[in-house]
């Protein structure tokens, strides 16, 4: 970590990335604050810090940070008006009377990590019911930036709002701008960006330890739908890799009686197959885990989704690549039946038979589309059934896949395994 050791000297002789920060070797996993409020109220968004420590709280006794889950992320909600004598953003203290830093330091002796929003121009995006707009960092970026890391900041958010958003020409400069800011500020930040589109898919690694392409995913299937083709349209292009991983945006998975503050905006907005879906598609690209529901109110959907192991497993592996749309099934509705896959070592294989149709469809992986032999016998287990397992097959797997929904299957060599292949 040269670059933080001798972080000032950098300053003065290269334009360092967050790609070289020496974080986000693994996609996080975490809760962020947004969407608990529903678009535009962030008065009633989960945004106080006692309500913050209770979903920490909650994180611990459902087993999320056991399983690895250690962001907690405020976004668009936490900031006041900027102190007039030094320039420094504040607070709001209405909501965190004891001070972020207090906040912080209290998630950090649970185990957690802290992460903050700002935007590149001179507002964020949304003023959350407040009768003042929200400062962003726009001709503060090394001040905000050296705040975030005195504060213990341990992930920012980069929005694009405010005045800059007119001005297409800046977006380049302004990020490259604000990821170097958070190189020299003297602590390792991971840098989410929200408009990755500025850069080539292969220039916005050296910026950012993530970014988004597409627009905001929203509680509706329709949204879903779209984060998946803009992922799949990324994919021929880019996949993650250590310290630098495409997102698709936070999950908004909930499910009936989900959130006691959601006012209906936010969940249940999709079915219990659409927000299974959602979070499978989401852990084989590799896109962060980024929880927007109310986990202190897990549904059966939230437990079987959030707190899957095969699952967080396919997300956080880094020994192989990120999976990848393998084939289009043929099925009645042209192009809506897929097969994605990740070979995760010599033996095991996860499947997402994907059905985006209307109507339900049976969907085959070919063991042909894996590279195996017609007749290796393979073992396979159903991943939203606590890993059942389904028996040997040769040749292919079919299986009968509801609208918008979708078989996981885990599928280990059998031969390979033998003698050894009980699960444990
Ligand atoms: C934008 C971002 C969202 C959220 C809001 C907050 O819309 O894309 O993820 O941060 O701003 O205002």
């Amino acid at each position: 970590m040269l670059l933080f050791l001798f972080g000032k000297l950098v300053l003065f002789t290269t334009i360092v990335h967050a790609l070289d920060n020496g974080v986000g070797k693994t996609p996080p996993l975490g809760w962020n604050s947004w969407k608990t409020c529903g678009e535009e109220s962030c008065g009633h968004d989960i945004c106080n810090e006692n309500e913050i420590k209770s979903i920490a709280n909650a994180m611990v006794d459902n087993g999320m940070q056991a399983l690895g889950y250690d962001y907690v992320n405020l976004d668009d909600c936490w900031a006041s008006k900027r102190n007039s004598t030094d320039q420094t953003l504040t607070w709001d203290s209405q909501r965190f009377p004891s001070g972020l830093p207090t906040l912080i330091d209290w998630l950090h002796a649970k185990g957690f990590k802290f992460g903050l929003y700002t935007s590149a121009g001179n507002q964020t995006c949304s003023s959350g019911n407040r009768s003042y707009p929200i400062p962003g960092s726009k001709g503060h970026y090394n001040l905000d930036a050296a705040t975030f890391a005195k504060w213990k900041v341990d992930y920012v958010k980069l929005d694009w709002c405010g005045d800059i958003k007119k001005d297409l020409a800046a977006g380049k400069k302004a990020h490259v701008d604000f990821a170097h800011a958070m190189n020299v500020s003297g602590r390792a930040m991971f840098l989410e960006v929200v408009a990755g589109y500025f850069f080539t898919w292969d220039e916005v690694p050296t910026v950012a330890n993530s970014w988004r392409f597409c627009t905001d995913h929203h509680d509706e299937w329709k949204s879903t739908d779209v984060q998946m083709t803009c992922r799949l349209d990324q994919m021929a292009m880019v996949s993650g890799q250590p310290g630098a991983w495409p997102f698709m945006d936070m999950l908004v998975t909930g499910g009936e009686g989900c959130s006691p503050f959601s006012k209906g905006a936010h969940c249940p907005g999709q079915t219990d197959d659409e927000y299974r879906t959602a979070f499978a598609m989401w852990s084989i690209a590799q896109s962060p885990l980024i929880v927007c529901s109310d986990i202190r109110d897990m549904t059966p959907v939230m437990t079987q989704t959030i707190l899957n192991k095969d699952l967080v497993h396919l997300h956080q592996s880094t020994s192989t690549p990120p999976g990848k749309h393998l084939a289009y099934w043929s099925c009645s509705e042209l192009l809506k039946c897929e097969v994605w896959g990740r070979r995760m070592d010599d033996s095991t294989w996860m499947i997402i038979l994907l059905n985006r149709g209307k109507k339900s469809h049976n969907i085959t992986v070919d063991w042909k589309v894996l590279g195996l032999e017609d007749d290796q016998v393979v073992d396979v287990y159903d991943v939203w059934n606590n890993s059942t397992h389904l028996g040997n097959r040769t040749v292919s797997f079919t299986s009968s896949v509801p609208s918008h929904g979708t078989t996981v299957v885990k599928i280990k060599n059998y031969q390979q395994v033998e003698g050894e292949n009980e699960r444990e």
